[in-house]
Order: structure tokens, then sequence, then C-alpha cells
């Protein structure tokens, strides 16, 4: 499974967004460590507190499957320009892989960031004693 894919099949993901109040369409890929892939796309709600983002309905699919041990998640957003994963996401993507690489897309520009880059000085699973 390429990178490339990854940002294709996250784009077929946002086909499914269900974004009737922000119409801020997003998508994600999740690839497995052993090369499976998890899709979602954001899902949102009239109390807008409810909604939930692309990247944690893909990571709370593979869960529930039994899935936690994550290579990548690609994410997009139907206008095409880098959309960072907010902060919850990050904080979710961290409690099972906090090495994951995260890739990005401007309309045909990949940018990989790995989460340590971006949600230093996290706190995690082995911070609770
Ligand atoms: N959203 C995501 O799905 N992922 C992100 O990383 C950023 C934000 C969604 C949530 C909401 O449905 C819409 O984008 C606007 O914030």
């Amino acid at each position: 499974m390429t990178y490339e894919t990854l940002l294709e099949m996250a784009y077929e993901a946002t086909k499914k967004s269900y974004a009737p109040y922000s119409n801020f369409k997003v998508g994600a890929a999740l690839l497995t460590e052993d090369g499976k892939v998890f899709t979602g796309c954001n899902i949102e709600c009239a109390s807008f507190g409810g909604t939930n983002c692309a990247e944690r309905t893909a990571v709370f699919k593979a869960v529930s499957e039994g899935y936690t041990n994550f290579k990548a998640i690609a994410v997009v957003s139907a206008g095409e320009m880098f959309t960072y994963p907010c902060g919850i996401c990050r904080q979710v993507l961290n409690e099972f892989a906090p090495d994951i690489d995260i890739i990005l897309d401007d309309h045909g520009t990949m940018k990989v960031i790995n989460l340590k880059e971006m949600l230093p000085y996290s706190f995690g699973p082995n911070d609770i004693r």
C-alpha cells in the first residue's frame, strides 16, 4: 500500500462525509501494521458536540474490529488543501500509535509528518501511574 493510494482512499471517503453544518467534507484512510485499511469521514450532529472527525471515525472503526496497531493515516478534505488533524484526533492517534505517519495532500503535493512532530510533549498511556 503506497501513501499515494492511501490518499486516494481518503478522498473517496470524503464522499460519505455527513457535514450539513460546516460543509467541510473530510476523509481519512488508516493503514494498519498488517496492511489493512479502514476509512472514515466526519459525521456532524445538530448538537455540535456530537460531531466526530474523519480520523476518529477511522480509528474507532479499526479498534472496534480488533485492530490497534497503525502505520499511517491519510487525511484530506474535499477542497484539497492540507487538512491537519485537530487536537482531539492527535490525542486519540497518540493513544494507539505515537509513531504514526500522517499523510496530507494539497492539490497533488504530498506531505508526510510523524505524529511525534505534531504532538510534542504528549500525554499518553504510559503517563498514567
Ligand atoms: N474535521 C475533521 O473531520 N478532521 C479534522 O482533522 C478537522 C476537522 C471536521 C469536523 C467538522 O465536521 C468539520 O471538519 C469542521 O470542523
